[in-house]
């Protein structure tokens, strides 16, 4: 049977899928989205979602370190990355709402005191591809979430700079997008408030190194512990504004209805709330899904966050949910970082066995067993679950 996975490893597959990149203007070894993909330079192995806009997700079983590595961190772009970046001429305006509007270079910026934040990242579409019944938008799997460690000024020191007037309520951040004809441009805002929290950072780093383009060189927004829509790549603009920016990625995108709604039903934007921080939520990242298991002691492997709260507990179940055990806790912890967890499994006997993680956090919230469905498919943290079978 001729699948889309071998159809794309094929001479005339490679051929037509080099055609296809070339045309869109990837790199021409690019694979189908949905496939794995070899060619993407320094992104090796990731899950191309969408090709038009490179929108890359990290196969589970890659979430292996607390940090994860930057070659494997997901990546969504909603329109094209900017074709030219010169960092010799690249300024950062603030402006809006301040005293003193300016201008500030990357030389300037780098001379700012550079601050630290561990902070998983994660798609509010994370999840979506598994949504039932299905809704529209990138059909993700599990994997549009990493831990990186960001650096840079924070954001605070650049506002404070300017002199942010009382009339200022929320800070907007607009991107070097290249946005396609009519499409409207990647502008979001966030409050005031958690733009001067110490962990907001104007991020010029990411693990130790340069940010690469796709993670928005020469500096993104680093919003610790929210979607990460709320942390805008190639940063241009800094605009203080007296209320949330009006726009198509604020409002109707990237909002959630205030309460649980029915497939199909049409809610009315006042009954909607903008999403912000991430939920709890467990994965896990070993054995996979469909695995084939040997021996009598197997170690179940997963990641935890919860956005801007901590991890309480991860309990797992190999028994279809009907008992729960404790899981053991990794001792990196950061702030707004995922804690990594282990189980050491002991199956009694040789069969097909559903095993399922659960996360509670710091604030009482517990995973859910079922996600809370929503028409864009965000914040999906339904319990994990891998099915597997353990050989006699
Ligand atoms: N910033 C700009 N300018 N344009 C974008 O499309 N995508 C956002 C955010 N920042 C985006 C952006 C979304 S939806 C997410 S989830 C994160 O970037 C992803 O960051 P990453 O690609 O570095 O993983």
């Amino acid at each position: 049977m001729t699948t889309r996975r071998n159809f794309v490893g094929t001479a005339s597959g490679a051929v037509f899928a080099g055609a296809l990149a070339s045309a869109i203007g990837f790199h021409p070894l690019l694979a189908w989205a949905g496939e794995k993909s070899l060619a993407i330079p320094g992104k090796d192995g990731m899950l191309v979602r969408s090709a038009r806009f490179l929108d890359l997700e990290m196969p589970v079983e890659y979430a292996a370190d607390w940090i994860t590595p930057t070659h494997h961190f997901f990546v969504r772009n909603h329109m094209h990355e900017p074709s030219t970046l010169d960092p010799a001429g690249w300024k950062l305006s603030i402006s809006g709402e301040v005293e003193k509007p300016y201008a500030i270079s990357l030389t300037e910026l780098s001379k700012l005191a550079s601050h630290s934040v561990t902070n998983t990242l994660e798609c509010a579409g994370n999840g979506r591809g598994l949504q039932n019944p299905k809704v529209p938008g990138v059909q993700w799997g599990k994997g549009a979430v990493g831990t990186g460690t960001f650096s840079g000024p924070q954001l605070r020191v650049l506002l404070e700079r300017a002199g942010v007037k009382s009339a200022g309520k929320h800070v907007m951040f607009r991107g070097l997008d290249q946005v396609p004809g009519k499409v409207p441009p990647f502008i979001r805002s966030i409050p005031l408030e958690k733009a001067m929290d110490a962990d907001t950072l104007v991020a010029t780093h990411m693990n130790g190194a340069v940010l690469l383009k796709h993670h928005g060189f020469p500096a993104r927004a680093l919003v610790p512990g929210w979607i990460g829509a709320a942390s805008c790549k190639w940063l241009t603009e800094i605009k203080v504004l007296d209320k949330e920016f009006e726009g198509n990625f604020m409002s109707p995108g990237y909002r959630m209805p205030n309460t649980a709604a029915k497939p199909g039903e049409a809610v009315k934007p006042e009954n909607t709330h903008p999403v912000t921080a991430l939920g709890v939520k467990s994965l896990i990242t070993s054995p996979a899904d469909g695995a084939a298991l040997k021996g009598r002691a197997i170690a179940v492997h997963g990641m935890a966050w919860a956005g801007e709260a901590d991890i309480a507990r991860v309990e797992v179940s190999t028994d279809a949910g009907t008992t729960w055990k404790p899981a053991r806790l990794g001792h990196d912890h950061a702030k707004y970082a995922w804690r990594q967890w282990t189980y050491a499994w002991q199956p009694q006997k040789p069969g097909a066995y559903v095993v399922l993680s659960r996360a509670t956090d710091t604030q009482g919230r517990v995973q859910p067993d079922q996600p809370v469905w929503n028409p864009s498919g965000y914040l999906y943290n339904a319990i994990d679950q891998v099915k597997v079978h353990v050989e006699a």
